[in-house]
This record gives C-alpha cells, sequence and structure tokens, in this order.
C-alpha cells in the first residue's frame, strides 16, 4: 500500500489531469477535419439499414463491430465505403448530420467545416439534391436551435480518374453556391495531388477556399504538391512534414494549419502510441496545428475526446490547449466577425477558469 502522503500526490496529479481533460473538452473551438460519412455509428447504421430495407449481413452492433479490422488507411476505407451504403433518403442524411452537429456542440464547437464525399453517394444512383437538402436541413436547425455554424466542404476521391472528378464537380453545379471549399481525400499513397489542380481550378474561380489530405501516409512531397498545384490553404493530416525540415519552414512562414487527427492516426496506425504522435513537436517549431476527429465513429472519439486523450498523452499544457483552439477558430473560412465573437467566447472560458 502507499504511504498516506504519496496517495494525497496521485489523487491530486489525477485530479488535475481530469480537470484538464474537461478543460480541454469543452473548450470554445472549431472542427476543421470531420467527414460526415465518419460519423456513421454503427447503432444508426443499423436503423438506417432497418429503415431502407438493406441487410448488412450481421446480426447485431457487436457482429458489426467484431468485425472491423482496421490496419491501416486502405482497410478503413474498405469499411467505410460499406457502411455508407445505408444512407439513402433525405431524412438519412439529415439524420446523420444533425446527430454529428449536437455531438459536436456539446464538445464546444462553435464552428464546423464538414467533408461530405458525393462520389460514395452518386455511384448508388442518390442525386445530389437528396443528400445536399438533408445536409442543409440539418443546419439549418442546428444553427437555429444551438448556434452552431456549419460549411460543406466537398471531397474528391483520389483513387478514382480526375475524369470523375470533374463529373462530380459539374454534377454538384447547382450547389456550388452551399459549399465553402472543395477537398481532397480517398487512398492517398500513388495518388498525387498533382492531377487534381484543373478541377481545383475551376473551384478557386468561383471563390471557393481550398484544402486537402496529404502527408496522412503519403510522403512530404504530396503536401508541397497540395500547396503548389492545389493552392490549399490548409494540410489534412500533414503529419509527414515533419520529415522535410524546408517544408516545416514553408508551413511555418505561410501559416498553413495542420488539420491533425490524433485518434485517426492512432487507428490507422499512422503512429504506434498516441505519446508518439507529432503534434506537439510542429507546435513547439510554430506550425499552426489543430485537433479534430476524422472519422469519430469508427476511431472511438469526438473532437473533445480527440483534444483530451491527446492533451494526456502528450502532456500539453492549458496555454497549448488554448493555443490549439484559438489557431482552430482562426484557420475556419467564416468571416472575421465570425471569427472574432468565437475568440471572444474562448477568451471568456480562459478567463472564468484562471
Ligand atoms: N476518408 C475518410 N477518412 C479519411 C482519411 N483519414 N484519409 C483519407 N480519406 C478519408
Ligand atoms: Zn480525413
Amino acid at each position: 500500500m502507499l504511504p498516506r502522503a504519496n496517495v494525497d500526490i496521485s489523487i491530486s496529479i489525477a485530479r488535475m489531469q481530469s480537470t484538464l481533460a474537461d478543460f480541454a473538452r469543452s473548450l470554445p473551438k472549431a472542427e476543421l477535419h470531420v467527414h460526415i460519412e465518419g460519423t456513421l455509428e454503427p447503432e444508426m447504421m443499423f436503423d438506417l439499414a432497418a429503415r431502407n430495407g438493406i441487410d448488412l449481413g450481421f446480426t447485431d452492433v457487436e457482429a458489426a463491430r467484431a468485425a472491423y479490422s482496421i490496419t491501416d488507411l486502405e482497410s478503413f476505407l474498405n469499411i467505410y465505403y460499406q457502411g455508407a451504403a445505408v444512407l439513402v433518403t433525405q431524412r438519412d442524411f439529415h439524420d446523420l448530420m444533425s446527430a454529428y452537429l449536437h455531438k459536436a456542440h456539446a464538445d464546444g464547437v462553435r464552428r464546423a467545416e464538414v467533408f461530405f464525399d458525393p462520389q460514395v453517394h452518386t455511384v448508388r444512383g442518390i442525386d445530389f439534391g437528396v443528400f445536399m437538402a438533408g445536409f442543409r436541413s440539418a443546419i439549418d436547425e442546428a444553427e437555429a436551435e444551438l448556434g452552431i455554424s456549419t460549411a460543406l466542404i466537398l471531397c474528391f476521391l483520389r483513387h478514382l480518374p480526375v475524369a470523375d472528378a470533374r463529373d462530380i464537380w459539374d454534377a454538384a453545379t447547382d450547389y456550388h453556391d452551399q459549399l465553402v471549399a472543395v477537398g481532397l481525400d480517398s487512398s492517398e499513397v500513388g495518388h498525387p495531388p498533382d492531377a487534381f489542380a484543373g478541377v481545383y481550378e475551376r473551384a478557386r474561380e468561383l471563390g471557393l477556399h481550398a484544402v486537402a489530405h496529404a502527408g496522412e501516409e503519403g510522403p512530404p512531397r504530396y503536401i508541397t504538391g497540395a500547396l503548389d498545384y492545389l493552392g490549399a490553404e490548409r494540410i489534412d493530416h500533414g503529419v509527414r512534414a515533419e520529415e522535410d525540415d524546408e517544408l516545416v519552414a514553408r508551413l511555418v512562414a505561410s501559416g498553413t494549419p495542420l488539420t491533425m487527427c490524433p485518434l485517426s492516426n492512432l487507428a490507422l496506425q499512422v503512429v504506434d502510441r498516441l505519446e508518439d504522435h507529432n503534434l506537439k513537436r510542429l507546435m513547439d517549431r510554430g506550425v499552426k496545428v489543430t485537433i479534430n476527429s476524422d472519422d469519430p465513429a469508427y476511431f472511438g472519439g469526438y473532437i473533445g475526446e480527440n483534444y483530451a486523450a491527446t492533451s494526456e498523452a502528450l502532456g500539453l499544457t492549458r496555454d497549448d490547449l488554448v493555443t490549439i483552439a484559438r489557431n482552430s477558430l482562426e484557420a475556419t473560412f467564416a468571416s472575421d466577425t465570425d471569427k472574432a465573437k468565437w475568440l471572444a467566447e474562448l477568451d471568456e472560458y480562459v478567463a472564468a477558469r484562471s
């Protein structure tokens, strides 16, 4: 048994840690890297499958979870694309977005910039209007009821031919004004960003912002390519930037934010242990890092949990956490007025807990 003094010390360390984790969880923040299809919880997957008469091939949620064998990005994406097949009606897309926005709001999210993968749906014969209307009604409802601000980022699937990306961009014509940015996702290695320069240019000409997944599993030159060929203003993940000092210096000089997703990187074995994650090292070198959830239904935690777990694993201080939340709000594509409002809420939150 521990002597009394040691017991007291370990109790107060545990209390400090949990207080810091709670502080992190509800900090006012922005979520800049979440795939709406990756928020599909197994329970909802079963409900929607039943509603739409789809046989998932599993008897219950536990059997489905047990069948998930996720060891890297490719093995995850296979499961993720299969799961999305239960999303059919406007109501399904509404319910999915609504459930996510309620969870994000509970984690202190003031602004969510949410990815969606239209090609995953149109290939199954679902019209653009169906998912956009479902997303829109949930977004408007959440803004009115919870005050959360949401913007949509259309992602191109990089493992498919660039002609498909051009086609989906054309199919989205009626909805271009409902988008804040375009993004690039799916299997990274072997699919460098260069080929997508033309379709990104068309989006940028309309005034849309540009982001891209890069340096999750792919090499640092994919990050350089996303900056040079796509005009990416944020890099999604960017973990492998650390391998290239010149690139890190460039990210620091340009203030380009990285939308990092620590629990995703752990689940997909980009890192072996959360303690090894390079978020804090990059932050200490001056990179604008942010913390996000990626595909929370699959990776064991929404954004609050990502903040809490990363804080604990990397020994982040209160000031570190505030800097990360501030980075996230500053890195949004929202108006300066909205940003100033959320940053003031962050300052108030911190002052009230000093
Ligand atoms: N699509 C959904 N999650 C993704 C990830 N982590 N990387 C690339 N594409 C994705
Ligand atoms: Zn992602």
